[in-house]
């Protein structure tokens, strides 16, 4: 119990964080180089905490060594699902502990109207990220990455090669973390 107290708490003091670190010139270099005008458009519209894991998740990656670009463009892509979803802090802290003392009810607040819009788009942030991913032109790995980089999510199957699957899971594993 205290654990998960002090793991929303972190969640929170993260997200204050990132609101006061803008971008360095590495993270535009970066974000230059891997995104077009419209993915860094779709990157643009996610919280200043989402931007930062989002960086933090490509910067691990690259650091375990991971060269492959369908790879590297979903960890900054991963999570524009979120974009403009008015997910805010009260939101997130909710969600950390819900998600601790009664994870069912996370499907039933995700309802697309209403007030509870916000853990709407928090819930099926993949499948939405994906599809605006689909609409941006990514390749069709990138797409499937991003469906699927949470493991929660009941999702249609799929049948990856051995390859792609370990892509995932490096980008499941390094999400976990960030
Ligand atoms: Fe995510
Ligand atoms: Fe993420």
């Amino acid at each position: 119990m205290f654990r998960l107290i002090k793991q929303a708490l972190y969640r929170a003091r993260q997200f204050f964080q990132a609101l006061s670190a803008n971008l360095d010139e590495e993270d535009w270099q970066v974000l230059r180089e891997n995104l077009n005008p419209e993915e860094l458009a779709a990157f643009g519209r996610i919280s200043a905490a989402d931007q930062r894991h989002s960086l933090e998740v490509y910067y691990t990656l690259v650091r375990e060594g991971k060269t492959h670009p369908d790879l590297l463009k979903a960890a900054l892509l991963h999570d524009i699902g979120k974009g403009g979803g008015d997910i805010h802090l009260w939101h997130r802290v909710a969600i950390v502990l819900i998600r601790a003392f009664f994870p069912i009810a996370l499907k039933w607040l995700a309802v697309p109207d209403g007030w509870r819009r916000p853990f709407y788009i928090h819930y099926y942030h993949p499948i939405l990220g994906a599809e605006m991913a689909k609409r941006l032109g990514c390749s069709p790995l990138t797409v499937e990455l991003i469906l699927r980089h949470q493991p929660t999510l009941e999702l249609p199957p799929w049948d990856p090669t051995p390859e792609q699957l370990e892509l995932l899971k490096a980008l499941q594993e390094v999400d976990g973390t960030k």
